[in-house]
C-alpha cells in the first residue's frame, strides 16, 4: 500500500506537521489569484546563476511555504550532510561506500580523502589517460587492424554505464567530430546488438566495454557477441581485438579475464555510484566524439553546480530549492510523479536519465538505519521532449484528474536556427506553463463561445468540456545556450535536487538493492529455460510461463 504523509521524517516534528496544515491552506488557493494579488511573484520566486533562470513562481506555495520548507532543511541538517557527501565520508551506508562523483568534476583541485588517501591524483590521471586517448583516436593515429582510422565508436554498457553517456553524446551532437560516430547499445534483446553491428565495419570500429563492475549479465553478453562478430569479420586473429576493444570498470581482473590489456582499460573506483558516473571515465565515448575540452566544459559546469549547491544560501539555491519543492508535492500536496519536459529536441533521453538517476536513488521504502518509512518517498518521474508530449498526455496535464507537476527546460538560443522553429518552440513552452496554471473558468468558456456565435443549448452542452481547472504547477528553467558547460550544470543540478530528498527523508539514495532480486530469479530461469524438464519449482504463474515459453 502507498504512505500516506502523516508521520514525519526523524527529527522534523513539528515542521512536518505544521506544513501539513499549511497544505490544507494552500489547496484553497489558485494560482490565477496568486498572482493576480502578487505583482511581483515572479520576482521572488525565480532564482539566476550563471547561464540559468529557474522561474518557480508557477508553484502551488507562498512564501510562508517556502520558510517552512526551508525549517525542514535545517531540521534535517542538510549543510551538515552536503559537507559530509563532499569531504569523502561514507554516506553510502549500506554499501559502506564515499560518494564522490563530485570529485571527477573537482575543478579546484582541492585533496579530497577516502580512507586517508586524497583521489585527486588518481582522478587526474585517468582524465590523462582519456585525453591521450582521445587525441589519438581523433586524430586517427589509433588504428584499426588493417591500418585504417576509427570512425565508429561502439559504447557497450546498460544503466549508469549506458544512459548517462549516451544521453551526453545526444545532447552534444553538435559538438560531434565529423567523421566520428558513436552507437549505444545496453539492451540484451539481440536486436540491439545486432542493428548495430550491421551499420558498421569490424576494420574500423572501436568497442568500449562499459561496466563497474564487469559482471552485468546484459553488457558481457552484449560484448562476446560484439567479440565473436569482430572476430568472424577480421579474419579470426585474436591478436587484433587489443586494437578495438577497451574498458571501462572498476574490475581490473575481470577485464583481463574478458582479453583487454591492461593498457586499454579506464579506471574509475567504488566510490562513484552507477547513475552518478557519467563524470568518469564512462564518459570516454563522449569525450571521444566532442573532444576532451568540452568533456572538460562539461565536468567545468557541473562544478559550477557543486559550488552553487555548497556555498549558496538554501533560499538562493537552485538544487536545494527544487529538492524541497519535491518534497512539498510527494508529502504534502500527495503527488506521487513528477514530470521533465526538455524542449529541446537533442535532451530528448534527459527524462529516461532522470528517471533512472532519481528513482534509482530514491525509491526506498526503508530509512538509513533500515526501519520502515511512514511517509512517501521517490515520485516516478516521467516526460518526454515538448512539442510531442502536448499531442498526447498534456490532455491529461491539463483536465484529468491526476497532478501532474512538471519541469519545463528551454534554451534561449537553439543550435539549429531554422526559420521560425525555435520561435514557435519557445512560444509552446511558455505557454503551455500559462495554461496549465492559468486554466479557463467555465465562464470564460461561455464567453468565448458566445462570442464565436454558438447557440446556447450546444454552449451548455460543451461548457464542461472545455473547461480547464488550470492551478496547475510546473518550474520553468531557461538556459541560455545548451553548451557542454551547461548541460554539465544541469545534470548536477538534478543530481543535488534528488540529494536533497533523500536527506530529508532520511533515506540512503547511493544504494540500489531493490534491482537484485530480479537479476537473482533471472540466472535462475535462464537455467530452467535450458533444462529438458518441466519447471515446477515456482508459483503456478512463473511455472506455467516458463513452461509455456520452454514449448515455443
Ligand atoms: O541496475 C543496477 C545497476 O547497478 C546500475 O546502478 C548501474 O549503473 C548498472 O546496473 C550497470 O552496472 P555495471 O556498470 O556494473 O555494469
Amino acid at each position: 500500500m502507498p504512505h500516506t504523509s502523516q508521520s514525519s521524517p526523524q527529527n522534523l516534528e513539528p515542521a512536518w506537521q505544521t506544513l501539513l496544515a499549511h497544505a490544507q491552506q494552500i489547496k484553497q488557493q489558485h494560482l490565477r489569484h496568486l498572482f493576480a494579488t502578487d505583482p511581483k511573484r515572479f520576482e521572488r520566486f525565480s532564482l539566476a546563476s550563471g547561464e540559468f533562470l529557474l522561474d518557480y513562481s508557477k508553484n502551488l506555495i507562498t512564501d510562508q511555504t517556502l520558510e517552512l520548507l526551508l525549517q525542514l532543511a535545517d531540521g534535517a541538517d542538510l549543510k551538515g550532510w552536503i559537507k559530509r557527501m563532499f569531504q569523502g565520508e561514507k554516506i553510502n551506508n549500506t554499501e559502506g561506500r564515499a560518494v564522490l562523483h563530485t570529485a571527477l568534476r573537482n575543478q579546484s583541485n582541492t585533496p579530497v580523502m577516502v580512507d586517508g588517501e586524497d583521489v585527486m591524483p588518481e582522478v587526474n590521471r585517468v582524465l590523462a589517460q582519456m585525453e591521450a586517448f582521445c587525441n589519438r583516436i581523433r586524430q586517427g593515429q589509433w588504428k584499426g587492424y588493417s591500418g585504417k582510422p576509427i570512425t565508429d565508436i561502439v559504447n557497450i554498457g546498460i544503466g549508469g554505464s549506458g544512459l548517462g553517456p549516451h544521453m551526453v553524446a545526444t545532447a552534444l551532437r553538435p559538438y560531434w567530430k565529423d567523421g566520428l560516430n558513436v552507437h549505444f547499445v545496453s539492451n540484451v534483446d539481440g536486436a540491439d546488438i545486432n542493428e548495430t553491428l550491421a551499420g558498421i565495419s569490424a576494420e574500423t570500429t572501436l568497442f568500449i566495454i562499459a561496466s563497474k563492475t564487469f559482471t552485468t549479465r546484459e553488457t558481457m553478453t552484449n560484448a562476446h557477441t560484439a567479440r565473436q562478430w569482430f572476430l568472424q569479420h577480421s579474419g579470426n586473429d585474436h591478436k587484433r581485438v587489443r586494437h578495438h576493444f577497451v574498458a571501462v570498470s572498476t574490475n581490473a581482473t575481470a577485464v583481463r579475464a574478458f582479453g583487454i590489456d591492461h593498457d586499454n582499460m579506464f579506471e574509475f573506483w567504488d566510490w562513484v555510484g552507477g547513475r552518478y558516473s557519467l563524470w568518469s571515465a564512462i564518459g570516454l565515448p563522449v569525450a571521444l566524439v566532442v573532444g576532451m575540452d568540452n568533456f572538460r566544459n562539461l565536468l567545468a559546469g557541473a562544478h559550477e553546480m557543486d559550488q552553487h549547491f555548497c556555498n549558496a544560501e538554501f533560499s538562493a539555491n537552485l538544487p536545494v530549492i527544487l529538492g524541497l519543492l519535491g518534497v512539498w508535492y510527494r508529502n504534502f500536496i500527495g503527488v506521487g510523479n513528477h514530470a521533465i519536459l526538455p524542449y529541446d529536441h537533442s535532451l530528448r533521453l534527459l527524462p529516461a536519465y532522470l528517471q533512472q538517476a532519481d528513482m534509482e536513488s530514491n525509491g526506498k521504502r526503508v530509512t538509513r538505519d533500515g526501519s520502515p518509512v511512514g511517509y512517501s518517498t521517490g515520485p516516478v518521474i516521467w516526460g518526454q521532449p515538448g512539442t510531442n508530449g502536448q499531442h498526447a498526455f498534456f490532455q491529461l496535464m491539463h483536465q484529468g484528474t491526476e497532478l501532474a507537476p512538471a519541469d519545463f527546460i528551454l534554451p534561449a538560443h537553439t543550435h539549429h536556427p531554422v526559420s521560425e522553429h525555435h520561435k514557435i518552440l519557445c512560444a509552446n513552452c511558455i505557454a503551455q506553463t500559462e495554461a496549465l496554471m492559468r486554466g479557463k473558468t467555465e465562464a470564460e468558456v461561455r464567453e468565448e463561445l458566445a462570442a464565436a456565435g454558438m447557440d446556447a443549448a450546444r454552449i451548455d452542452r460543451l461548457a464542461p468540456h472545455r473547461t480547464f481547472p488550470g492551478n496547475k504547477p510546473s518550474n520553468t528553467l531557461l538556459i541560455r545556450k545548451l553548451t557542454p558547460h551547461n548541460l554539465g550544470k544541469l545534470i548536477a543540478m538534478y543530481e543535488h535536487k534528488i540529494f536533497v530528498e533523500s536527506i530529508i527523508w532520511n533515506i540512503n539514495a547511493f544504494d540500489q538493492w531493490g534491482v537484485e532480486l530480479g537479476k537473482q530469479l533471472a540466472g535462475v530461469i535462464e537455467k530452467e529455460l535450458d533444462s529438458a524438464s518441466p519447471c515446477t519449482g515456482h508459483d503456478g504463474s512463473t511455472n506455467g510461463l516458463v513452461n509455456y515459453l520452454k514449448k515455443q
